[in-house]
């Protein structure tokens, strides 16, 4: 993908990004590089894979997220706003790609996986590798150590709360991660944060 359009994609995102959730920008731009590193080991189609990295979280700014902020950890998948910001990225990404005169058979695959890329279920459903690597790629964001940074800065970094979230990850492990890229990696990355100590 030539770097003018992603330049243009990411101007097109930022604003709504710098208007979603604390730290939705640096999450998208890790989640961009995630899904590159992916994409020189699998053979997904980065003109896919990476428009919707740039602009699946970009609903975030257009829903009343204090639910998910409220949450605990375990509940975090069931709030009200993680499906809204779903439809609401779809739709504004979009618009976007039209405005940018995206190819529209890619536009509306773009916009069918943004529409569910939180629910994993759905996602691996679609049996598309597309689909799975923006998945992995948003979902490897979840055990950096950046993240882990990001996550006590949104959640506060109450010991129950991270000792749950290291629950959710460590059976999102065997749960998202489906290419051996990103299972090697998000194993790699696990150790690294310390998920597999008690
Ligand atoms: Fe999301």
């Amino acid at each position: 993908m030539n770097e003018m359009f992603e330049k243009e994609l990411l101007m097109a995102a930022e604003p709504y990004l710098q208007s979603g959730r604390k730290g939705d920008m640096e999450h998208t731009l890790r989640a961009v590089d995630y899904g590159k590193y992916l994409l020189e080991h699998e053979p997904g189609d980065p003109a896919i894979v990476l428009p919707c990295l740039y602009l699946h979280d970009i609903g975030w700014s257009r829903v009343n997220y204090q639910d998910f902020v409220d949450a605990t950890p375990t509940q975090k998948k069931n709030c009200l706003s993680m499906q809204s910001h779903m439809q609401e990225s779809a739709k504004l990404a979009s618009g976007i790609l039209e405005r940018l005169n995206y190819d529209s058979d890619r536009r509306d695959r773009i916009v069918a996986i943004i529409a569910v890329h939180d629910q994993p279920e759905a996602i691996i459903a679609m049996q598309d590798l597309n689909a799975t690597l923006v998945m992995e790629a948003d979902r490897l964001d979840r055990y950096g150590q950046e993240s882990v940074s990001r996550y006590k800065a949104m959640f506060g970094d109450a010991y129950t709360a991270w000792k749950e979230a290291k629950t959710v990850r460590l059976e999102g492990l065997d749960a998202w991660f489906r290419t051996e890229t990103a299972k090697t990696l998000s194993r790699k990355l696990a150790l690294e944060i310390g998920l597999f100590e008690p």
